[in-house]
């Protein structure tokens, strides 16, 4: 009995043992997202949830060890896979497995019209940020072009808010479709480079719902993006990283956003409005990881230790912990921990052939006299290039979205490919100075001999491409600066009027992200718009102009004729760049071809324009009924018709107009484009939808949208400032 008694007390005893034994914690992961996300977070110690929130890296933060959660790793963004950099520095790692393809800047893909071409874009940069084992991507970014001087147009969409949000939302999804977060930037306003760490933009709410926030939402509605990047700027008085009116009640309440808050890299500055203010993960606080005495010099973060004793003294409610974890959560099981994560592919042949699709496409013919272009390969025997960037990377520079290649093809490369080495004499003709970042500084070469050397190899030629524009230099196109003329640097415009009075048959090919002043613009008889186009820009580049390719891409923004012409500029300093504390959009939604339009200045070449190789006949115009109620979608439809000898692509454009309207209306809204492919004498008709409800302005009095019975007048045209046929609607 005793020995049964016994037995029975040490088998109890070691139950009790083993029950009071830690038991290993697993993750559920059988469940829907959601329910994932909240099994997680049931997991999870307050110390674990608040270590989600910021930054272990320069470009990294924690996930949680114990449950198996991996850690979150972005990288810029938005053209290509930034390389590797050090943990705590901005300096590069050193790998030898991170060079990317480079794909053309935003402003390219913009001037394609193609949304089709923005989801190859998005797959493609997707599938290399999967296989560099990204967790978000740090683009696309959607901030209005607003003046000719911001030193990050070059990437973002353009100045059309309904160009930029058709364009953006395929780009989104083809890279979420890689299980890669987008990260849509900068929310908001962050529509200059100067003081863009402080600048205070206050604006009217018109114009922030008409231009400045419709391509965010479509990004966060339509597209889904996963998170979204605070700018560094302040909006009525409060950093955007941490603003109360964008975060918390438009994005989040309005519309119901679900993903994750990024801090633009230093952009948070306490941690109150961080707690409260909608911002869920701080990155770049300025910390190098070497200055801070602690261990871990990131735990002083404002979202880190503070954020955490907050929560402790009960300062600050867990519920806002917790939907902070919970996005973060999210984010993490959408991507990193998904089940059905494809695995993503890194400078495939594939993603050449679409950089340089995009790149063809994206390349604007801007003046075409006595046929100049195309130059068939074979016609000419002496060939001349002059112009630094037809030798220099373009890829490197511009600040956060410079990039290590696999390859780069300068626009020289593709020439003498196309042409021929013994066709083709280059001629530098000027130069910048190195690359300093803060300081411009002028080249050590002679200027005028430069000119000289080129003028030479200019008389001796049969025809002269001049290949010029910016570069992505600080106070060029380049993060962290405006550009400080709206002229062509380094002497340029000196030297193309040297190269056109040496030789009349010269062409001038602009590579920049920005419109530019042309003060030769009469003389020469051929003008192209290159942009950025990334690692097939040479090959791209050759194909139009040997007329391989037609050139289908269209502007999308204007370009002035002066500085003043443009609408921010017009009202003088406090509109931009502001007194350097605050700043006042005083030409309101007047922006672009708005106001060109609008005010009757007419542009040096204006917002949605580009010339082909062949020609194009736009059909009668024709809707499905002549009066409409607010709910109903117009059908309207027309041909287009290629009437010229060679196979290409129009954008055919549908602006509109409300002329009697207790508010201004611009002349012109784009609501809708298409891009058609048509062959030699083929014609296509083409249908596009329009609610009734897109013809909305924002209603100050109302604080939403509103259409305003009556007229409306529909422009379809080629480009906003050639209409070839009007139609008029009624709504009642
Ligand atoms: C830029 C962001 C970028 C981040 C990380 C910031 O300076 O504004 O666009 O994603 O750095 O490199």
């Amino acid at each position: 009995m005793k020995s049964i008694l016994l037995t029975i007390t040490v088998i109890c005893t070691s139950l009790l043992a083993r029950a009071q034994q830690k038991q290993p914690v697993y993750l559920d992961l059988s469940q829907p997202i959601e329910r994932r996300v909240e099994n997680a977070l049931s997991l999870m110690t307050t110390e674990e949830k608040v270590s989600l929130c910021y930054a272990q890296s320069k470009f990294s933060s924690k996930g949680v060890p114990r449950l198996g959660i991996p850690e979150v790793w972005t990288d810029d963004g938005p053209h290509g896979i930034r390389e590797e950099v050090l943990w705590d520095e901005w300096g590069g790692a050193g790998w030898t497995n991170d060079s990317c393809t480079a794909f053309p800047a935003l402003t390219c893909l913009a001037a394609s019209f193609n949304p089709k071409l923005s989801l190859l874009y998005g797959q493609s940069i997707g599938e290399e940020a999967r296989y560099r084992n990204k967790t978000v991507l740090l683009g696309p970014g959607v901030n209005i072009y607003r003046t000719p001087l911001n030193g990050r147009n070059f990437e973002y969409m353009g100045e059309d808010p309904y160009l930029s949000s058709r364009m953006v939302i395929p780009y989104i999804q083809g890279v979420q479709s890689n299980g890669v977060a987008a990260c849509v930037k900068h929310f908001a306003l962050n529509n200059q480079e100067e003081w863009r760490g402080h600048i205070n933009v206050d604006l009217s709410d018109r114009a922030l719902n008409e231009i400045y926030l419709p391509a965010f939402k479509a990004a966060v509605q339509e597209a889904k993006a996963w998170s979204i990047m605070g700018s560094y700027n302040q909006f009525r008085g409060q950093h955007c990283c941490h603003n109360d009116l964008l975060l918390n009640k438009i994005l989040k309440k309005d519309w119901a956003f679900d993903g994750v808050v990024i801090s633009d890299w230093g952009g948070v500055h306490n941690t109150d409005e961080a707690v409260n203010n909608g911002l869920d993960l701080e990155m770049g606080t300025y910390t190098d990881g070497l200055t801070t005495k602690g261990k871990f010099p990131y735990s002083s973060y404002y979202l880190a230790n503070p954020f955490l004793k907050g929560i402790k003294e009960g300062k600050y409610d867990i519920t806002l912990l917790d939907d902070k974890a919970r996005r973060i959560l999210r984010l993490i099981f959408r991507t990193t921990m998904s089940q059905n994560r494809p695995f993503g592919r890194f400078v495939s042949p594939e993603h050449s052939e679409a950089a340089r699709k995009i790149a063809q496409e994206g390349i604007v013919l801007l003046k075409n006299e006595n046929k100049f272009f195309p130059v068939p390969s074979g016609k000419f025997k002496k060939i001349a290039v002059i112009g630094e960037n037809a030798d220099r990377s373009l890829v490197i520079g511009g600040g956060s979205s410079s990039l290590k290649v696999a390859y780069e093809k300068s626009p020289l490369d593709g020439l003498i490919a196309k042409y021929g080495k013994d066709h083709i004499t280059y001629s530098l003709g000027y130069a910048s100075g190195p690359a300093l970042y803060g300081r411009e500084e002028p080249s050590k070469l002679n200027a005028d001999s430069l000119i000289n050397a080129a003028v030479e190899v200019a008389k001796q030629a049969d025809i002269v491409f001049f290949i010029g524009g910016l570069n992505k230099n600080h106070f060029q196109d380049c993060e962290g600066g405006d550009r400080k003329s709206f002229s062509l640097p380094f002497g340029q415009d000196k030297l193309i009027d040297a190269l056109f009075k040496a030789n009349k048959n010269t062409a001038v090919v602009l590579l920049s992200g920005n419109a530019v002043s042309m003060p030769w613009i009469n003389k020469v008889p051929a003008i192209m718009q290159g942009w950025y186009l990334g690692s097939e820009a040479g090959n791209a580049l050759a194909d139009v102009i040997s007329g391989e390719v037609n050139p289908s891409g269209k502007l999308p923004f204007s370009f002035p004729k002066k500085l003043e012409d443009n609408a921010a500029h017009f009202y003088g300093k406090i509109s931009y760049p502001g007194d350097s504390i605050n700043q006042f959009y005083k030409e309101d939604i007047l922006v672009g071809y708005r106001w060109f339009d609008t005010k009757k200045i007419s542009p040096q070449f204006s917002f949605g324009y580009g010339l082909s190789y062949t020609s194009f006949d736009l059909g009668p115009l024709s809707s499905d009924k002549k009066l409409y109620s607010k709910s109903d979608t117009v059908r309207i439809s027309f041909t287009v018709k290629n009437t010229g000898a060679k196979y290409g692509a129009e954008v055919v454009q549908l602006y509109v107009h409300d002329p009697v309207c207790t508010v201004t209306r611009p002349v012109k809204e784009l609501k809708a484009f298409e891009k058609v492919f048509l062959k030699p004498g083929e014609t296509k008709t083409v249908e596009v939808r329009l609610k009734v409800a897109d013809l909305a302005f924002y209603d100050e009095t109302k604080k939403n949208w509103n259409v305003e019975a009556g007229d409306f007048i529909l422009q379809l045209g080629n480009s906003s400032s050639h209409i070839s046929q009007k139609l008029k609607i009624t709504v009642r």
